[in-house]
């Protein structure tokens, strides 16, 4: 029997700063993990069946696939609770991919499987390619390292960009975003209009390219106006709406180096690149507009154990 009973793991949300959409056809984006977390225990019980106390996850059919293909991969038998708590809402801050993550790694610890980043990132991104059908896996990556990460979409590899706190604010837009469909909805696009679709995922990589290395000369400035530009494409391809494009256009007004929409579109959040001395400004532009301005800020961490009984 294993000597250990219980570990707790917690794990950032994110934020998708340029390349969405884009990633999920192989090109790469630049993601940061953000101070809010998603805690996921596990905890070995005498049952006959596994245990789930998660009240604030929204979609469980993601730690149940965790965990499915944890004990599959494995061979274990044992039965477990697991229990989670999130610090992330319904924003589309990534708190899937974060419960995954944490999932993972945790029964990694408490089985003693000694998992290197990429066999974690792996397993994770199986499950969520198993519920999803279509994803970059950026968020599982940004999850894991934390901080401000390039994320190439087809290799998967990671470049740690920076663990300073980006001049960032988000803001809800107030409507759920549905990733799936939107992915779907894009996908139909590029089957209808190939070329015009793969030009602008083209366009965007530049975009991307670029921003990483305004990013690592801290040149913000430039980091916002390469973000409006990304925003221009997101408007092309469809996925922002006349909410966001109100909640952007105040940003901008308000003094934003750049304003963009942040994930799938459709709704969720927009991000924008403030000089600290307009911060405040922007905040009032946004909020007046009905903006509902999240407190968040990047993460240096990603992944890690909380406590071990
Ligand atoms: C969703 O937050 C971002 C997308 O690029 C999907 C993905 O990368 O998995 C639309």
């Amino acid at each position: 029997m294993n000597a250990i009973k219980k570990i707790t793991v917690k794990a950032p949300g994110k934020l998708m700063v340029m390349g969405e959409h884009a990633v999920v056809y192989g090109y790469p984006c630049i993601v940061t993990a953000i101070h809010k977390h998603i805690t996921a225990e596990v905890e070995i019980i005498e049952a006959h069946i596994d245990q789930y106390e998660t009240p604030d996850v929204t979609d469980q059919r993601f730690i149940r696939s965790a965990l499915k293909l944890f004990k599959d991969t494995y061979q274990i038998d044992t039965c477990l609770k697991l229990t989670t708590k999130s610090e992330l809402g319904t924003y589309g801050l990534g708190s899937s991919a974060a419960t995954v993550v944490a999932t993972i790694k945790a029964l990694a610890v408490l089985f003693g499987k000694n998992l290197s980043d990429k066999e974690v990132f792996d397993l994770s991104y199986r499950v969520v390619l198993t519920i999803q059908g279509k994803a970059s896996g950026f968020d599982i990556a940004a999850s894991m390292y934390g901080g401000t990460i390039y994320f190439n979409g087809k290799t998967k590899e990671v470049i740690p960009l920076t663990r300073d706190t980006l001049p960032l604010l988000a803001a809800f837009s107030g409507v759920k975003a549905d990733t799936v469909s939107l992915i779907e909805m894009i996908k139909q696009k590029r089957e209808n209009y190939k070329k015009g679709v793969d030009a602008i995922f083209e366009n965007i990589e530049k975009l991307v390219i670029e921003a990483k290395r305004a990013m690592e000369e801290k040149d913000w400035k430039r980091v916002g106006m390469l973000m409006n530009y990304n925003q221009n494409y997101l408007e092309d391809l469809g996925v922002s709406t006349d909410r966001l494009n109100t909640l952007i256009s105040a940003a901008i007004k308000g003094g934003a180096w750049g304003a963009k929409l942040s994930g799938a579109g459709g709704g969720d959040c927009m991000i924008a690149l403030v000089p600290m001395e307009k911060k405040n400004d922007v905040v009032e532009a946004i909020k007046e507009v009905g903006g509902e301005i999240l407190d968040i800020a990047s993460s240096v961490n990603g992944v890690s154990r909380v406590t071990m009984f």
